[in-house]
Order: C-alpha cells, then structure tokens, then sequence
C-alpha cells in the first residue's frame, strides 16, 4: 500500500529538480534569466572577459574583491609554483585505459589529489590558500596529462614563462600558442568560472556541507557536470551540427527533433528565458578567432539553427545556452570534442571552491526530506515461502 497520507502533507512543497526552491544563500554570483545579465560579484561578466584574467577572476571569486597589484601577482606565481603533478599521479593516470573519456580521467585524478595533502584544517585560512592554489593550479595539468598521456606520450611539464591560458595550451598540443588565442581562451575561462547554484556547484555545496576535503569537493563536482543536461552538452553541441550536416538540412532537422520531442543541445537553460550573456560573447570571441585563423562552415549552419530556432523555440523561452558557441570556438583552438566538459571543468573549479569556502563559512550539512511512495510495513516472507 502506498503511504497516500505522508504524499499529500509534503506534496505542495515538492519541486522536481528544485526549480525555484532557495537551497542556499551565496554572495558570490547573481543571475538575472529575464534580461540576460550575469555578474561575479557584482561585476558583469562582460567587463570581466573583456578586462581581466581567469586567474584574477578566480581570486575575485573566492576571495570576494579584485586583488591589488601584489596580491595577484603573489596568486600568480603561487599557482605557477604548483603547477606540477606528482609521477605517482602522472604513473596512476598511464594505468587508465585510454579509450576512457577525459572527464571520468579528470575525477579520479582530481580525487587522487586528496591522498596527497591532509584534509584536517578546513578552519585555517592558509590550508584553503593552499588548496585553492593547489587545485586550480594542478586541474589543466591533469586534463593536458591525460591528453597526452592517451596518445601513449609522456606528459610534458607546464612552462613557468607562459601565462596561465597559455601554459595550459602549450601543455597540451606542445606548441606555444598564438597570443590571441591564448587571450580568447582565457576569456573562455572566464566566462566558464562560475554560475550560482547550477547542479555541479550544488553538488560541490553538498559534498563541501559534510566538511570532506576539497579535492573530493571538486572531484564530485567534476562528476555531475559531465552528464550531457550540463557540462557535456558542449561536446553534444559539434555532433548535433555535424550531424545536420548542410545549411538546407536546418530546418526539416529541427522540426523532425522537435516533433520526436528531443531536446536540441546548446539551447535552453533552467535560469534563462532569453539568450544567455556567455554566448553571445562566445559567439563574438568565435567571429574574431575565425577572422584571424580562417572560417568554420559549421559556424554558418550554427547561426542557421539559432535564427530557425528563435521561431520555433523561442516562445517557450528557450534560446542558445553558454555551450552552443563554445565548441565551436575551441574547435578553432584545434581541441579535441572529447576535452571541451575537462576545460569546463578547469574554469568552474573557481566557482566550485568559491561555493565550498563560502560553504564552510556558514556551514550546515545538507539534509532535505523527501516524499515516500514506497510500501507502507510489511511482513517479511521467508525465503522459502516466496
Ligand atoms: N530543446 C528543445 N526543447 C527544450 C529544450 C531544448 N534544448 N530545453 C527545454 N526544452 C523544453 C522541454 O521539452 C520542455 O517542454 P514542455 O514543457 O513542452 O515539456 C520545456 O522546454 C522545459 O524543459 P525542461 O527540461 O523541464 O527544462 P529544465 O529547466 O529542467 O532543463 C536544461 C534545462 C537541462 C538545460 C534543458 O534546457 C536541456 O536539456 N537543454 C539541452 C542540454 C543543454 O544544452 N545543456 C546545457 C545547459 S547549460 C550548462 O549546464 C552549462
């Protein structure tokens, strides 16, 4: 029998997937869904991708204010300092099979971090300096390890003379990259650093709530954005464009996808009724990497299927999400489909522990109730019995 009664006390409380229910309070990112504005501390994103760096994002992030002259320059040469994983790592991740995806690569060797470093001073300010530097300094490491490492390469060491960006590119295609690649990568970053209490950075909260490490913080993170609701669209975003194949192809292909109900990956977001900010810089940032490096035709049927879209989807509030822009743009970079979720990752690890040092700050452990529509008692029948 089901336990009709308890259902219907908790039934008007009860939100699928938490849409519109405040599960934290958090100072760290505001995000206004009707007239498409994001900010990071009260900043937009555009100024920040137009006038920072990841690295001073990421401090503004965690630490709540832009850093002086010294204080960044003091991040900078920390997180240059520990940019370098250990060879037990480097020997862990050779043992992987190759054919794994890069993001189930990237957890467990994010997971591997917290056998290194102890996890019993989440109250002293240095152990989070320490951890923040750590993780953000080691995860583009580990992604461009594995890059290398699956092609059955040595890893190569990250370059102290090369910015953060472009260390990261350096490390992982071997060659230095062009400045203004390495610039639009960054702002990539930038625009990927954070996005309030979207599913990865809630489970990064909930993980961080029990008092864990941080390095299982982000490793849960990393876990639950790869699925392809979140992080992975991306990836899903190039294979659907392939796919369509030709421009003429844009609009029977989309009224087929919608008559048969899928969902379009790139477009829509829980928080957004109109077009997210992100991708319309990413789209910019596309335009001046293909003016400068040559055009993408798959860039033509993108626009092809947002201005199909617009009619069919867009009544719904349904438009183009930060990821239907960006593969687009590190396709131009010459990265691979399967490593565009591992650089999502790279820019929300500011975000995620952001989210865990505002988390420790107030903490209570996560606990919500549920409805139970299970059995009411039974009685047990014996085996034998059954
Ligand atoms: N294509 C077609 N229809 C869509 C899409 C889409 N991409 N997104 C939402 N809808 C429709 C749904 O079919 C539903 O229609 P209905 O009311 O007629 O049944 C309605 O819009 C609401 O959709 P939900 O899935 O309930 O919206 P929710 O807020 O739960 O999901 C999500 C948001 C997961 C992002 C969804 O839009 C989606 O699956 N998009 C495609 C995947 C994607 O691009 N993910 C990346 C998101 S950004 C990020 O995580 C970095």
């Amino acid at each position: 029998m089901v336990a009709e009664a308890g259902i219907q006390a908790t039934a008007a409380l009860y939100r699928p997937g938490l849409e519109g229910v405040p599960a934290t309070q958090s100072a760290v990112c505001d995000i206004d869904g009707q007239r498409g504005i994001l900010s990071y501390r009260g900043y937009r994103v555009e100024d920040l991708a137009s006038q920072s760096t990841f690295l001073e994002t990421t401090y503004l992030l965690i630490w709540g204010e832009l850093p002086d002259a010294e204080q960044l320059a003091a991040f900078e040469q920390e997180v240059q300092m520990h940019r370098r994983v250990s060879f037990r790592i480097r020997d862990m991740m050779k043992s992987f099979p190759s054919q794994g995806h890069p993001m189930d690569a990237l957890q467990a060797s994010a997971a591997s971090l917290g056998l290194f470093y102890s996890r019993r001073a989440l109250d002293n300010p240095e152990y989070i300096y320490g951890a923040v530097v750590r993780l953000i300094a080691k995860i583009p490491t580990m992604v461009a390890a594995f890059q290398l490492i699956r092609k059955g390469q040595d890893p190569i060491q990250p370059r102290d003379d090369l910015a953060y960006a472009s260390n990261f590119l350096y490390m992982l295609t071997e060659r230095e990259p062009d400045p203004l690649a390495a610039r639009i990568f960054d702002a990539c970053l930038i625009l990927h650093a954070e996005h309030s209490l979207n599913a990865s950075t809630f489970s990064a909260r909930v993980t961080a709530s029990t008092l864990t490490d941080p390095y299982a913080v982000v490793a849960s993170a990393v876990g639950t954005l790869a699925g392809p609701l979140h992080g992975g669209a991306n990836e899903d975003v190039l294979t659907m464009l392939e796919e369509i194949g030709s421009e003429d192809q844009v609009e029977p292909w989309l009224d087929r996808a919608i008559a048969e109900k899928r969902k379009i990956m790139g477009f829509g977001h829980r928080e957004y009724k109109v077009k997210d900010p992100r991708a319309v810089i990413l789209q910019k940032l596309a335009e001046q990497l293909f003016d400068a490096f040559g055009h993408d035709p798959l860039y033509d049927l993108a626009r092809k299927l947002e201005a199909v879209a617009a009619d069919r989807l867009g009544p719904k509030g349904i438009y183009p999400n930060v990821d239907f822009y960006s593969g687009l743009v590190y396709r131009k970079l010459g990265i691979p489909e399967d490593l565009f979720t591992p650089i999502f990752a790279i820019a929300r690890t500011a975000g995620w522990l952001a989210h865990w040092k505002e988390q420790l700050g107030a903490n209570r452990i996560f606990r919500p109730t549920q409805i139970y529509t299970g059995y009411a008692a039974r009685e047990l029948t014996p085996i034998e019995a059954r």
